[in-house]
């Protein structure tokens, strides 16, 4: 049985600048090739893409349903062929405390994919083996973003 590589060939030695079609291109691959349990953080501005590099590897996960942003409910969950998925938005949260009342626990012990938008909001509550990538603008050219993938699980 072959795997592809959970981070994609080239992002894990660097970085990449990204157009939007490129980055969704980029994150339904990453969907295809994780399996659960599977923590990916995802850092960046304000309209860095990280929503849509979310529903994007949500997609490629298997998820059917749109997949909206969690910016009020903090959580949302969605099914998928190979287990949940959770999509949190932490902008919100004021401190790492406030993360039991999401189901944070619950959520760690679920063997599902967890896709963590503003992860610094959680301190030292993220799991230490998770994929960290990073998303930052370009001050010149306001189509690109560039894309940090690092680590392996
Ligand atoms: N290369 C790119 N990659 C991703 N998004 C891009 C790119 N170029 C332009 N965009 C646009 O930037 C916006 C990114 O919005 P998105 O909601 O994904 O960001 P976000 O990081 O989740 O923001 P927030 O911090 O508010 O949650 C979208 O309108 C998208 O079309
Ligand atoms: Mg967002």
């Amino acid at each position: 049985m072959s795997h592809e590589p959970i981070i994609p060939t080239l992002a894990s030695h660097g970085h990449l600048a990204l157009d939007r079609a490129e980055l969704v291109t980029w994150g339904e691959r990453l969907g295809r090739a994780a399996s659960p349990p599977l923590v990916v953080t995802i850092s960046g501005d304000l309209g860095a893409g990280k929503t849509t590099l979310v529903q994007a590897i949500c997609r490629g996960y298997g998820v059917t349903e749109d997949v909206t942003s969690p910016t009020f409910a903090l959580v949302h969950r969605y099914a998928a062929p190979l287990s949940p998925v959770y999509h949190l938005d932490l902008y919100r949260l004021e401190s790492p405390s406030e993360l039991t009342n999401l189901g944070w626990d619950e959520i760690l012990v679920d063997d599902a994919l967890v896709l963590i938008e503003w992860p610094d909001r959680a301190g030292d509550e993220i799991p230490h083996l998770h994929v960290p990538i990073s998303l930052q603008h370009l001050p010149d050219d306001p189509s690109r973003r560039l894309l940090y993938a690092g680590g392996h699980v």
